[in-house]
């Protein structure tokens, strides 16, 4: 049987890669940040595979709730937070640490009873999404930290908006509005992303967060993997399924918005936008069969996608397309996708079957 869209994740490029925020980061506690399914890896699998993680993050209560379902008991940070007391309390039953971003949460905190929770204020020292103002953070503290259910230290957090971008000085600020912020608050902090973590040491504290360099991507804009020792953790291949001879002149696919330059091979894989392929890398993203580089021409269709094999000449049904991963940086897909790596992996449908490797 020919096989269809499946996603190969290699999990000691997860472990390797973990080890490079490690030695980045040599006397940070790492949370690993597994939210969206693990950026579409398997939030499971990966929290499974990292023995060394100090923590988990996740955005929704119902992550948290699934990977105590699924057994993981290390410490799981929420970085939503809860809005209701039906969330404290499943949230305490859990034993989810909560981030704290607003000041309706810190009354919610307030007003509760029953077991002891952790809490991580967080701060807005500039992306202006979730936290508190500066102004306000010395008394949240000192009201989280004599709250009964609170356990000592609160802890305090940032979220830097524009890391990715080694150029703009924002980061910086960042990191000088939160140490001010924080000076007189006795506390541990967190501050870093991958992007943090890589290329802003000043972040570097306490507690880091790394996400997407996990995965084996590049945070920057304008980078690649590579430059920094990250292995590519997911492999997105599928089969040939047609190869078909057309004239110059002939129009492929949908809206026929590509033509053969000349009398060529055109091949037919099995992968669409309804695996979450995205349909913005029609004519032109780049592809490998047999480990040569070809190109998607016409539209992304929703089944399948039509490839230039004049670069594959020997190229049969049944042979292997990779879409990204190993030798074909995610990076590059979204780049011509007018996307980023996060999105490409989150985005993969049911229709795809992964696989692990240890
Ligand atoms: C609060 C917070 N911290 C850390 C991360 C990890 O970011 P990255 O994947 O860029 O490392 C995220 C991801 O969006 C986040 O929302």
């Amino acid at each position: 049987m020919i096989p269809g869209p499946r996603a190969h994740i290699d999990l000691s490029a997860l472990e390797h890669n973990f080890q490079i925020s490690r030695r980045h980061t040599p006397n940070a506690r790492q949370i690993v940040v597994i939210k969206a399914n693990g950026y579409g890896h398997g939030m499971v699998q990966v929290a499974q595979a990292l023995h060394d993680a100090d923590a988990f993050a996740v955005a929704r209560l119902a992550e948290a709730i699934y990977l105590r379902e699924a057994g993981i008991t290390k410490p799981v940070l929420l970085l939503e937070g809860v809005l209701d007391i039906e969330e404290l309390q499943l949230a305490q039953r859990h034993q989810i640490d909560l981030v704290v971003h607003c000041l309706e949460q810190v009354n919610l905190l307030i007003q509760a009873t029953g077991s002891a929770i952790n809490v991580w204020l967080k701060v807005d020292t500039g992306m202006h999404r979730l936290g508190l103002n500066p102004a306000n953070v010395s008394k949240a503290f000192q009201e989280l930290t004599s709250c009964e259910i609170v356990n000592k230290p609160v802890r305090l957090m940032t979220h830097l908006a524009n890391a990715d971008d080694r150029q703009d000085n924002l980061s910086q600020q960042q990191c000088d509005t939160f140490k001010k912020t924080c000076v007189d608050l006795t506390s541990e902090h967190s501050i870093a992303n991958s992007a943090g973590i890589l290329g802003w040491p000043t972040s570097h504290t306490e507690w880091v967060r790394p996400g997407i360099m996990l995965y084996g991507s590049s945070p920057f804009v304008n980078d690649t993997a590579a430059n920094w020792d990250l292995h590519p953790v997911m492999t997105l291949s599928t089969s040939l399924i047609a190869v078909q001879d057309y004239k110059k002149g002939d129009a492929i696919g949908y809206g026929g918005s590509w033509n053969c330059p000349e009398d060529m091979r055109v091949g037919v894989a099995a992968i669409g936008y309804g695996d979450g392929y995205p349909r913005h890398a029609s004519n032109g993203a780049p592809v490998l069969i047999n480990d040569q580089r070809c190109e998607v021409v016409g539209r992304v269709s929703m089944d399948m996608i039509c490839i230039d094999l004049r670069n594959s000449p020997g190229a049969s049904v049944g042979d292997t397309v990779v879409l990204w991963g190993k030798g074909l940086p995610a990076e590059e897909v979204a780049n011509r996708a007018g996307t980023i790596t996060y999105e490409l992996f989150c985005r993969l449908t049911s229709r795809v079957k992964f696989t692990y490797q240890n």
